[in-house]
C-alpha cells in the first residue's frame, strides 16, 4: 500500500506549472478513437486515469505512442470490443466509451463506471439521451448493452433535466455521426466540454454552441485525426491557489499554465478572503497573507464556483478568522473530507449537508485517509500547513488526477513523500 508522508509547516515559494485537464483528457481520449486516422493529444497529464483509458483504448485495438506530455492515438484498427468489466469499471469517465462507441459503431457493451464515492452518482441523463437519439438498451450483469434500434442514430431534440458535464460530453459524442441535427438544451458549459468539442471539430465533426447552454450538432459521415493541445487543469490550479494563499512568509507562489477566465469564481473567493494575487496572461502570482478572512460557499456548475475546488479550499478556511460554510449543491455527499481535517485539529463541523468551519485553527499532523480525489487534494494541503507529520492513506485516489504531485511540491520546498508499506 502507498501513503503520502508529509512534514508539514514548512514556508512554499517558487513556481508551479499547472498540466492538462484531468477532466478534458479522460473525454478526448475517448473521443479520439473516433476518428480513422491518428490523433496527437498534446499537454496529457501524468496521472493513473490516463494510464487506464490507454489501457482501455489498446485492447480495442488502438496503438498508442506517449512521449513526454504527447499522446499519438492511432485508432485506424479500433473494433467495437465489448468491455463489460475489468479496468472499464475502475473510472468514472470510462462511461464516454459508451458515447463514443455508440456514435462510431452504432452498438456498446460498456461496463459501469466507477470513480470517487461522490454519494449517489447516477447516469440516468446519459441513457436518455442516447435513447432519444434512437438507441436501445439493456443493463445486464452490471454492463450497459447499447445498440442503434433502427442500425443507424438519428437527430434528435433533447433537453436535460440536470445540467450533466458527463452526460453534455457523451450525448455530444454519440450525435457527431447522426442522420441530420441534434440540439442539446440545459447543457453544461464547463471548459472542458468547450475542448471536447474543439477537438471533435478539428476531426471534421460539426458542433457548435458549446460554452452556451445549447449544443447543435451535425451528423457527419467521417472523422479524421488531428492535433490538439488539452487545455489547462483548472481545479489542479485551484489547488495550488489554495495552497499558495495559505502561506505567511516567503516570496510567493507563481502558478503557471492558467487561464484565469475558467477560474474566475474562485479567485474571487480568495480575493474576498483577502488573498493578494497578480493576475497575468497565463499565471496568477500568489502574495503570502497572514490574515485570511473567513467565507461561506456554495457550488454550482460552471461558471459558478467548482464542486471539485470546496474541499481544497476548506482546507484554507481552516486559517481564516471568523465562521464560514461550505455547500455542495451538486454532490451533497462530498463531505469525507471533514473527520479527516478535524483529526488534524480543525474546528470543522457538518450541519446537515453544510460544513460549518471555525477559525483561525492550529493544524498538526496526523494519520488520515484520502476517502476521493479532491477530498485527498484538500489533506495534502492541510499537511503542508500543519506542524508535525501526516500520513495520508489511500493516495492511488490522489494519483488519479495529480500529474507529479510529489515533485511539484518539492519543487515548492514542501517535505513530501510517497512511501511504499
Ligand atoms: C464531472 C467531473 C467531476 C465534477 C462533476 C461536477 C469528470 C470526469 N468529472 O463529473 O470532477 O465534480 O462533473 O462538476 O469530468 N446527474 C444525474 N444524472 C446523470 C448525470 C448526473 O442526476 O445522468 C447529477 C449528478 O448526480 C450530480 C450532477 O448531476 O448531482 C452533476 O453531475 P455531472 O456534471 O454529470 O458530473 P460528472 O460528469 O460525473
Amino acid at each position: 500500500m502507498r501513503k503520502i508522508v508529509i512534514r508539514g509547516g514548512k514556508t512554499l515559494q517558487g513556481e508551479v506549472e499547472i498540466s492538462g485537464a484531468k477532466n478534458s483528457v479522460v473525454a478526448l481520449i475517448p473521443a479520439s478513437i473516433m476518428a480513422d486516422s491518428p490523433v496527437v493529444l498534446e499537454g496529457v497529464p501524468d496521472i493513473s486515469d490516463v494510464k487506464s483509458l490507454i489501457e482501455i483504448i489498446e485492447l480495442m485495438g488502438a496503438k498508442v505512442e506517449r512521449m513526454g506530455d504527447t499522446l499519438t492515438i492511432d485508432p485506424t484498427h479500433v473494433k467495437s470490443t465489448p468491455m463489460p468489466s475489468g479496468k472499464i469499471n475502475s473510472l468514472r469517465a470510462s462511461y464516454y466509451f459508451m458515447g463514443a462507441l455508440l456514435g462510431k459503431f452504432n452498438e456498446a457493451v460498456v461496463g459501469l463506471p466507477g470513480g470517487c464515492d461522490l454519494g449517489p452518482r447516477p447516469i440516468d441523463l446519459h441513457l436518455k439521451g442516447f435513447e432519444a437519439l434512437g438507441a436501445e438498451i439493456k443493463n445486464e450483469n452490471g454492463a450497459m448493452y447499447l445498440k442503434a434500434a433502427n442500425g443507424t442514430l438519428e437527430g434528435a431534440h433533447i433537453f436535460m433535466d440536470n445540467v450533466s458535464v458527463g452526460a453534455t460530453i457523451n450525448i455530444m459524442l454519440a450525435s457527431v455521426h447522426t442522420k441530420g441535427i441534434t440540439v442539446i438544451e440545459n447543457v453544461a458549459r464547463e471548459p472542458e466540454i468547450i475542448d471536447v468539442a474543439t477537438l471533435l471539430n478539428n476531426m471534421g465533426a460539426r458542433v457548435r454552441g458549446a460554452g452556451t447552454d445549447e449544443i447543435r450538432i451535425t451528423g457527419v459521415k467521417e472523422l479524421h485525426g488531428t492535433r490538439h493541445s488539452v487545455i489547462p487543469d483548472r481545479i489542479e490550479a485551484g489547488t495550488y491557489l489554495a495552497l499558495a494563499a495559505a502561506q505567511e512568509a516567503g516570496s510567493g507562489i507563481k502558478v503557471s499554465n492558467v487561464l484565469y477566465e475558467h477560474l474566475e469564481s474562485f479567485i474571487l473567493k480568495l480575493e474576498e478572503m483577502g488573498v493578494e494575487m497578480v493576475v497575468r496572461e497565463d499565471s496568477i502570482e500568489v502574495k503570502p497573507s497572514k490574515q485570511l478572512k473567513m467565507v461561506q460557499v456554495k457550488t454550482y456548475p460552471y461558471p459558478g464556483f467548482a464542486t471539485d475546488l470546496q474541499q481544497p479550499l476548506t482546507s484554507l478556511m481552516l486559517k481564516a478568522t471568523g465562521v464560514g460554510s461550505v455547500q455542495d449543491t451538486i454532490y451533497e455527499k462530498r463531505v469525507n473530507h471533514v473527520p479527516e481535517l478535524a483529526r488534524m485539529g480543525g474546528d470543522i463541523q457538518l450541519e446537515q449537508n453544510k460544513v460549518i468551519v471555525h477559525g483561525p485553527n492550529t493544524l498538526h499532523g496526523a494519520e488520515v485517509v484520502a476517502s476521493d480525489l479532491r477530498a485527498g487534494a484538500a489533506l495534502v494541503v492541510a499537511g503542508l500547513l500543519a506542524s508535525g507529520e501526516t500520513t495520508i492513506s489511500n493516495v492511488e485516489f490522489i494519483l488519479r488526477g495529480y500529474d507529479n504531485i510529489i515533485e511539484k511540491v518539492r519543487k515548492l520546498g514542501g517535505d513530501i513523500e510517497l512511501i511504499e508499506e
